[in-house]
């Protein structure tokens, strides 16, 4: 069969489950990954025919995708600010609003112009330390997360980008030691009360590993509120800590770090919502 019948043949089996934009994205993502065709040369050898063995693969992830298992899991890849990351259930898929986050690190980092100690909470598949290192070479990093698994793959990622990041694991809520000062510390925890649950998409909630991405309904800003102690004893002088949070966290986040001694101010993703904030201690 030639790969733009299959292509034509996946597009009728998925046309009600997703819309046709994305469809036309995700068939052209699972196609490169399988043929080792881009988009031009997939139109190009539209009339190629595929191996049995390709043909298999790819009606595996069909019925994947069927099941509402996001492409980047079945095809094991995940690009963040230029670069491929290797992931896994283990881990979260990186998001574009938290390389919006990355770029206001480096942004800040390139302004105070020096070697700077750096730590990262809830690290998952490393993308954030990492994208860090490769931007700020001078600068020592450090990934910390739960998990032994998603730190397998953090590590992994490390050693394909070349990127130089030490890794710790660690429950941040139970600790009340890090192994260093450091000049900055960025998390994006886990920051989506249970009860959203029901109105998510099945992709995330069922695929994306819920350590990851859930809070308790009573406390859900926990993570925040504990890296703020963290931070009165492991930040240097002007230190800062930047975070990721949900849109409508943001006046209820300011509230907190106000209380807790710092000057917190909040930044909008490319949408204009609430989604990154930076704090420093009150002099
Ligand atoms: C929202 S994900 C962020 C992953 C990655 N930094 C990113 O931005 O794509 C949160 C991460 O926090 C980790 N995590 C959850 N609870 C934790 C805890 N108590 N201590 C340390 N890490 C935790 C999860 O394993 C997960 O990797």
């Amino acid at each position: 069969m030639s790969l733009q019948t299959l292509k034509l043949a996946f597009k009728e089996a998925l046309k009600t489950q997703y819309e046709n934009i994305e469809l036309n994205s995700l068939l052209s993502i699972l196609f490169e990954h399988v043929t080792g065709w881009n988009q031009l040369n997939q139109v190009l050898h539209k009339d190629a025919p595929l191996s049995q063995q390709q043909m298999d693969t790819l009606q595996n992830a069909l019925e994947q995708l069927k099941e509402g298992r996001p492409i980047q899991y079945i095809t094991g890849k995940a690009w963040f600010l230029s670069n491929e990351y290797v992931v896994n259930e283990q881990v979260l898929i990186p998001r574009p609003e938290t390389e919006e986050l990355v770029d206001w690190i480096i942004e800040y980092a390139q302004i105070i112009d020096k070697p700077l100690q750096i730590l990262d909470i809830g690290t998952g598949s490393g993308c954030i330390p990492i994208a860090l290192q490769l931007a700020l070479p001078h600068c020592s990093i450090s990934g910390l997360d739960i998990s032994e698994e998603a730190l397998t793959i953090a590590k992994q990622n490390a050693m394909q980008l070349n990127a130089t990041v030490s890794w710790l694991q660690e429950d941040i809520l139970s600790t009340t030691y890090l192994p260093n000062k450091y000049d900055i510390i960025v998390s994006n925890p886990p920051y989506i009360p249970f009860r959203e649950n029901v109105n998510m998409q099945v992709q995330v909630k069922q695929f994306e590993p819920s350590i990851a991405l859930f809070v308790t309904n009573e406390d859900p800003l926990i993570f925040y509120r504990t890296i703020a102690r963290l931070g009165k004893l492991y930040l240097n002088p002007n230190g800062q800590l930047f975070f990721e949070l949900h849109y409508d966290q943001g006046k209820a986040l300011l509230a907190l770090f106000d209380e807790m001694g710092y000057h917190a101010e909040l930044r909008q993703d490319m949408f204009g919502k609430d989604r990154m904030l930076r704090a420093s201690l009150k002099k």
